[in-house]
């Protein structure tokens, strides 16, 4: 196959983690290994601060910057390593959750002072919606964390995953000695600020005295039976089961001191996966396919009304994109070519020529994109599994300017296609309802409405907490059930009808009453 070179060598993932877990702290590590930077805290300045909570429009201007880090692509050891950024706001779940799409394996980082944390759990699930390969590693081992093994049960218990440890940890905190790599059989021992090129010491024979000598008698009897233990537990990795999502490799280490990464790192580009074939709505696309064919996952808008462009980020899913070819814009069905696309390559971006499957590409957009839109050299098709989930908090729209009524719809399409937040109509009325994750959204669409759209609107709390798409075999009864729920009811974008629940409680009750009714916690954009 023409382009099968360029596409097995590549690596697109995404770190994910609960905020403070240390994904930025590893991403840089990650950047230092290729060489796409060559100073420590180079990244730490484009990330949003956890501080900057209730001023949105710093925050944006922080998100503004992280554009050029968005997509983060470097080589080490001749394999394309493309990470995927993920907002660790928590207001920006949606974006994380979308951005997950994008990727083929994700590393996920687990405090191991805090354990598993409330966004692990969530980002987890939208991990196994797509039986993503995750590796996980475990943070921040020169801290006093919880006891290795309950940890490890933690996890597992928790995200519902097989753990297959790779590196086994000497202690923790101040008596952290460091780990020994159960595959490579070799002793890192830990220094604060690790080289990153340290290698460790070969012990293929754990009885090997050097242990001893190393550790001192207690732990290195203690590793030795921990070790025992896990081997005996967890055998060899399975790697097909690690393909498949049910296997997590685990690693342990301290980002921060860059010590476990390059441990890490090398058995990523061993064993996580290059590109793989990607579901549409026609038929199963391999990677390897000649012609091409893409996806938007993601869509960031310019807040500053003087340059109004929005960037659509493409995931490139078979064959090679070429800048100034014409493409099949599936959805509008018609033919689009883009005489700047630009890569991310070592934080710069840059215009370029071609594209491989697993790569990411920016396009400039003036509006002809929404989240989900499919490019082909022809073929009409879409990717599937792009999904939407619930939002946490709704608002009614009130519209304060009754001569802005065009430009407010215009507007709230608009925004709602670039995925900032879902829109509803209330069912049988003209009630606009808006559903986002965090209240910080509320404030970007009422400055983005009035800036870009002259529209001006307050909005109403509504007391819903969730949305189900619904769903039924017999229609008769689902439209039942709209018509007695009537004020609950509400069509999304594409007309789908939506259960709006105001409490958990009202929500079981209806899933209970009405079982020929399916009520779904998430919507894929094309089923
Ligand atoms: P995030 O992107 O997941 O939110 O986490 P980030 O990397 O920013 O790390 C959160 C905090 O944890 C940072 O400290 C960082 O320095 C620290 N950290 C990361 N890895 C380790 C580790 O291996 N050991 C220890 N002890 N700390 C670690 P901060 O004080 O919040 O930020 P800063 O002042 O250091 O920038």
């Amino acid at each position: 196959m023409k382009y099968s070179s360029e596409i097995e060598r590549r690596r697109s993932f995404a770190i994910i983690s609960h905020p403070d877990a240390g994904k930025t702290t590893l991403t840089e590590k990650f950047l230092l290994f290729g060489g796409a930077i060559q100073v420590a805290g180079a990244v730490k300045s484009n990330k949003i601060k956890k501080h900057a909570t209730s001023d949105f429009m710093e925050i944006e201007r922080q998100r503004g910057i992280s554009v050029a880090t968005s997509v983060m692509s470097f080589e080490y050891k001749n394999t394309l390593i493309n990470l995927l950024d993920t907002p660790g706001h928590k207001d920006f779940a949606e974006d994380t959750y979308r951005t997950l799409t994008a990727v083929d394996s994700v590393i996920l980082v687990v405090d191991s002072v805090n354990g598993v944390e409330d966004q692990t759990r969530r980002l987890m699930e939208v991990c196994r919606m797509r039986d993503t390969p995750v590796i996980v590693f475990v943070n921040k081992m020169d801290r006093d964390g919880k006891n290795r093994f309950d940890l490890l049960e933690e996890i597992e218990k928790e995200l519902r995953i097989q753990l297959h440890p790779m590196t086994w940890p000497i202690n923790s905190g101040k008596d952290f000695k460091g780990v020994y790599n159960i595959d490579a059989q070799s002793l890192l021992l830990f220094s604060p600020n690790t080289k990153a090129d340290a290698d460790g010491l070969s012990i293929t024979d754990l009885s090997d005295k050097l242990l001893d000598e190393k550790l001192g008698d207690r732990d290195a009897a203690q590793l030795r039976e921990d070790v025992e233990l896990v081997e005996g537990v967890h055998g060899k990795l399975n790697i097909e089961a690690y393909m498949a999502g049910q296997v997590a490799p685990v690693f342990f280490g301290s980002a921060i001191n860059n010590f476990g990464v390059k441990e890490m790192l090398d058995t990523f580009i061993r064993i996580a996966p290059s590109p793989r074939p990607r579901m549409t709505t026609k038929r199963t696309v391999d990677a390897q396919e000649e012609k091409f064919s893409g996806f938007i996952f993601k869509i960031h808008a310019n807040l500053d009304p003087k340059h109004r462009d929005r960037i659509a980020f493409l995931r490139v899913c078979s064959g090679k994109f070429e800048r100034n070819k014409y493409y099949h814009h599936v959805r509008l069905d018609k033919d689009v070519r883009f005489s700047n696309p630009y890569s991310f390559l070592a934080r710069e971006k840059s215009v370029i020529e071609d594209a491989y499957s697993g790569d990411v590409v920016g396009l400039f957009d003036t509006g002809n994109f929404k989240i989900g839109d499919t490019l082909t050299e022809g073929e009409d098709f879409f990717y599937t599994g792009i999904p939407s989930f619930s939002p946490e908090i709704f608002k009614e729209v009130v519209n304060k300017d009754p001569m802005k009524t065009k430009q407010l719809e215009k507007g709230l399409l608009q925004l709602t296609d670039e995925g900032v937040a879902q829109l509803f109509t209330q069912y049988g009325g003209t009630k606009k309802i808006i559903g986002c994750v965090g209240e910080l959204q509320f404030e970007v669409i009422q400055y983005r409405l009035l800036h870009e759209y002259g529209a001006s609107v307050t909005f109403n709390a509504m007391p819903f907490y969730k949305a189900c798409w619904l769903t039924s075999e017999q229609p008769a009864k689902l439209e039942e059930f709209m018509r007695f729920r009537q004020t609950n009811i509400a069509a999304d974008k594409d007309d789908q009808p939506v259960y709006l629940a105001q409490s958990e409680w009202f929500l079981n009750t209806e899933i209970t009453n009405h079982p020929d009714v399916k009520f779904h916690f998430t919507s894929e954009i094309h089923q």
